[in-house]
């Protein structure tokens, strides 16, 4: 069986404002096993960096977790581990801040959306990723500095001796990106977290760094969560896929069989507003319709309901979706057009999700 590196369940994390309460992940259920790739889709705002922010307890004030376990390997695990999963992990939720510390950078690392937000305009890369180095290992500095160059040069920086030297400022894009993720290669994590890793770069250099990622990724035999707003690269890169919307994850499975048979509408509608081959270069792209609703007015029953092309009036607009199972093992889909279907229903009875009455609770409008 394959090793779960990180185990999300029913995650929450909220942002108390002046004017209410943003629900930014709500509920969100996940796995990631060794050595392989999750992409992480869904439209601007439906909760991507801050579910992965939530995972290195990085997530900006005033903005908290309310509720949820996030269960990775740590060899101080306290043997209480989570239903079906392997020994040695601990829960990052109610984990200590030492604990905490100890997985990040080390066990998880994360290439951010933003790429001066983890690297620093006053230092050059050798300080930055020296520093990152030892703060987890206990080598000299000249050690420290060997090792970023020879992690430059991994990950296809010319000349690293001299560019070790150099300030972010001094870089292009790409080669910051790959500056970044040399850094979170730095201490041989097992699962790095990339948000949007190319969506600031031109379209050959994008290609590039996420063959750089395929690339380390066998090298170093790590777990990747690729979150992505590009259907095309989710496609290229994974092996799993999970699609977020308004905070949780609609549907999920192994790429193939999802880009193959969507079942949640709002997985169709964003297949259907990616380009394809052949349709006429003049074609319209057709984007999913409507908005994403205004944050503080969480639609009743699935949030999706507004804009769904299958919504059921009466039941979509009244009741939450509960996950339903299958029919392709590892599938799942949150829809109640899903959950009419007997066979399925029954599927995912015995699932912790599907008893727990919270996921009945109205959030109101
Ligand atoms: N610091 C913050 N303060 C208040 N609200 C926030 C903060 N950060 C995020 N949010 C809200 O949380 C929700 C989820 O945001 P998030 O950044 O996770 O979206 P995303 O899926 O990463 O979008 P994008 O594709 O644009 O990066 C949004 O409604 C956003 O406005
Ligand atoms: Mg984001």
């Amino acid at each position: 069986m394959s090793e779960t590196v990180l185990r999300i369940r029913d995650l929450h994390t909220q942002f108390a404002l002046d004017d209410g309460v943003v629900k930014a992940v709500n509920g969100v259920d996940l796995d990631i096993s060794r050595g392989e790739t999750l992409a992480v889709v869904g439209e601007s705002g439906c909760g991507k960096s801050v579910m992965a922010r939530s995972v290195l307890r990085l997530v900006d004030r005033p903005g908290r977790i309310t509720g949820g376990e996030i269960w990775v390997r740590h060899p101080e695990g306290p043997g209480k581990t989570p239903e079906g999963a392997p020994g040695g992990m601990v829960d990052l939720v109610t984990a200590d801040k030492r604990t905490v510390r100890s997985v990040r950078g080390k066990r998880i690392a994360m290439v951010f959306q933003e790429p001066m937000t983890s690297m620093s305009p006053m230092h050059t890369l050798g300080n930055q990723i020296g520093e990152a180095i030892r703060l987890h290992e206990k080598v000299s500095k000249a050690e420290a500095r060997r090792r970023t160059i020879d992690l430059l040069g991994r990950v296809d920086i010319p000349d690293p001796k001299r560019r070790v030297d150099e300030y972010p400022f001094q870089m292009s894009g790409g080669m910051l990106q790959r500056a970044m993720i040399a850094m979170a290669l730095s201490c041989n994590p097992e699962l790095l977290i990339a948000d949007e890793p190319t969506t600031a770069l031109d379209v050959t250099t994008q290609a590039r760094i996420l063959e750089l990622l395929r690339s380390v990724q066998e090298e170093f035999g790590m777990a990747v969560m690729l979150i992505t707003h590009d259907l095309g690269v989710a496609a290229q890169m994974a092996d799993r896929i999970a699609v977020m919307y308004l905070g949780s994850v609609v549907e999920r499975g192994d790429v193939v069989s999802v880009f193959r048979s969507p079942r949640h509408p709002y997985t169709k509608a964003l297949l259907r507003s990616i380009p394809k081959l052949g349709s006429g270069a003049r074609e319209r792209l057709r984007p999913v319709r409507g908005m994403v609703p205004h944050t503080y007015r969480r639609p009743p029953g699935c949030p999706f309901h507004p804009r769904c092309d299958e919504f059921l009036a009466g039941r979509c607009d009244t009741t939450e979706p509960l996950p339903v199972r299958g029919p392709e093992p590892d599938r799942e889909v949150r829809c109640l057009r899903y959950e009419e279907r007997p066979e399925e229903a029954a599927a995912t009875a015995g699932t912790p999700q599907a008893r727990d009455p919270r996921r009945h609770e109205e959030e109101g409008a």
